[in-house]
């Protein structure tokens, strides 16, 4: 579980646990991480959580952070990349670096988090990663350029893990919220005039929980979505309707 110290990750972690998952949640929060791990443990007793330090866009931790995690494990039969960054940067003034980081963490991140799960997962595992509605609708919410190309990266890139990791007998799906009540989107959410104006763009009137996204998360992973294989599972209470 990557992303697991704040929001749509963490609110994953205890749905998890609740269905009797062990996890390692990955996070450059670490204490964050540790803080969730050591809440699902305490309110799903049975079930054993850990955290490690690990920026998902550096190869060499992410390496590192997925033998802990298989050892603390003993086998690998899901993951699920939740740890991304927004930008609101507006299209013209965005830099080249920024541009990168957020396709470094977002893209390149999820891929690597892929690979090394793929590397020890056995037939019947099963990916999610979380992408977004600005990967369908060029972003339009929070997020700008770099966010919606980032989103829609990893998009595409589930689809293909889906094609490739067939083979070895692992599912890979994607979930893509929309605007969801989080620390991630709390800074343009404050504004009463842009939460409104994002209120409005669902038929359901309102903006989505966490705990909202990750039992779509669950679901997808569990052995009832047995036949649901490169898909993309908009929850967004009504923005979208792909
Ligand atoms: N909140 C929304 O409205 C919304 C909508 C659509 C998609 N999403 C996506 O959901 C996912 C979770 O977002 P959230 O809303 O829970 O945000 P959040 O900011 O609450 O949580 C993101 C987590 O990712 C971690 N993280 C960030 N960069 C990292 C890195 N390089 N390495 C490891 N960990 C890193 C953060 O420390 C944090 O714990 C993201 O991929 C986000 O793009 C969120």
């Amino acid at each position: 579980m990557t992303g697991s110290a704040s929001g749509i990750g963490a609110a994953t972690v205890m749905a998890l646990a609740a269905a009797g998952y062990h996890t390692v949640g990955l996070d450059l929060n670490a204490d964050g991480a540790q803080r969730v791990a050591m809440q699902a443990e305490l309110e799903h007793p049975g079930t054993r959580h850990d955290a490690v330090l690990c920026d998902v866009a550096d190869e060499a931790q992410v390496v590192a952070a997925f033998r802990k995690a298989h050892a603390f494990l003993g086998s690998l039969d899901a993951l699920v990349t939740s740890a991304g960054v927004v930008d609101t940067t507006p299209f013209m003034d965005i830099s080249v670096e920024q541009f990168r980081r957020i396709h470094d963490v977002n893209v390149v991140g999820t891929w690597l988090c892929m690979r090394e799960a793929a590397r020890v997962m056995k037939p019947g595992a099963t990916i999610c990663a979380v992408a977004s509605i600005a990967g369908l609708r060029g972003g339009g919410l929070s997020g700008t350029a770099a966010y919606a190309s980032s989103k829609g990266g990893v998009i595409a890139l589930a689809k293909n893990a889906a094609r490739v990791l067939a083979a070895q007998g692992i599912r890979v799906n994607t979930v893509s919220p929309g605007a969801t009540d989080t620390p991630m989107i709390a800074q343009p959410l404050s504004n009463p005039a842009h939460r409104q104006r994002i209120e409005n763009l669902a038929a359901q009137q309102r903006i989505g929980r966490a705990e909202e996204i990750a039992s779509g998360i669950v679901y997808l992973l569990s052995a009832q979505a047995s036949f649901t294989h490169g898909a993309n599972l908009v929850i967004d209470g009504g923005i979208v309707m792909p």
